[in-house]
């Protein structure tokens, strides 16, 4: 099954992504976590990338499908599907990862679209840490567990959060009503604990599956 975790920024997308991946074993495919990769180990896409992380604006689209693709063409996700985490943030790279798919007899099955509102946005990220064994924390919903040392993520600065939520209303929102069109948009609420908000989603995938 190929699922887009879709919302805005700090909605919780990663963190679904990865309790989905545990109960399911669908490989989580953040483009986030993909860049990040690149700029710690300082390769050259990394370099490249890193000023776009930094500002909150959107890599280009060809870098960005790029990874993707080399990321589907990987035997994990061509036998257990892709939980798409980051990707896509606009229509023309929905259509494009329609298209990636595709050329595998492949397509996306559902878009899970976790609403979250700017107000909760901003406060979530203003306590999102990482964490030494490099999961994501939250120091008043989700703390990671006593003693361990965590970082903060540098795109995570007031500023910088406005700026992405002002992206994503304008460029990646739209995307509700691509998919929408398809029949294939399944909204939750997020604003509500990390485990209900789970237990929602997997109810929506165990309907897929049967
Ligand atoms: P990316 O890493 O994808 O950032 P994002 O989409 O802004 O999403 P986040 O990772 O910030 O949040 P999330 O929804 O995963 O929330 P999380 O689970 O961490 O992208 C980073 C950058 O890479 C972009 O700005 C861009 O530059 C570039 N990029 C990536 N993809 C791209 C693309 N396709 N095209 C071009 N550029 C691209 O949760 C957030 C916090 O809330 C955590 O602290 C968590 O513990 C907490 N939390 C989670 N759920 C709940 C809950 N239910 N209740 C309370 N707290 C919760």
């Amino acid at each position: 099954m190929y699922i887009v975790m879709f919302g805005p920024p700090g909605c919780g997308k990663g963190t679904q992504a990865e309790i989905l991946h545990v109960k399911y074993n669908i490989p989580a495919i953040s483009t986030g976590d993909l860049f990040r990769w690149h700029i710690k180990n300082q390769t050259e896409l990394g370099k490249a990338v890193k000023c776009y992380l930094d500002k909150g604006e959107l890599v280009p689209d060809e870098v960005t499908l790029n990874i993707v693709d080399e990321r589907i063409s990987r035997e994990d996700c061509l036998e257990n599907g892709g939980l798409f985490d980051g990707i896509p943030r606009t229509v023309y790279q929905a259509s494009r990862l329609d298209e990636l798919l595709g050329k595998r007899d492949l397509k996306i099955s559902s878009c899970l679209n976790i609403c979250v509102p700017d107000e909760s946005i901003v406060t979530r990220l203003a306590d999102r840490v990482i964490g030494s064994d490099g999961k994501t924390y939250n120091l008043v919903t989700n703390p990671p567990p006593g003693g361990m040392s965590f970082s903060r993520r540098s795109d995570d600065e007031p500023e910088t959060v406005r700026n992405r939520l002002r992206l994503y209303h304008e460029m990646t929102h739209p995307l509700v009503e691509y998919y929408a069109r398809k029949g294939i948009m399944h909204t939750v609420d997020g604003d509500r604990p990390i485990e209900i908000v789970s237990v929602e989603l997997m109810g929506l995938i165990d309907l897929l599956a049967n």
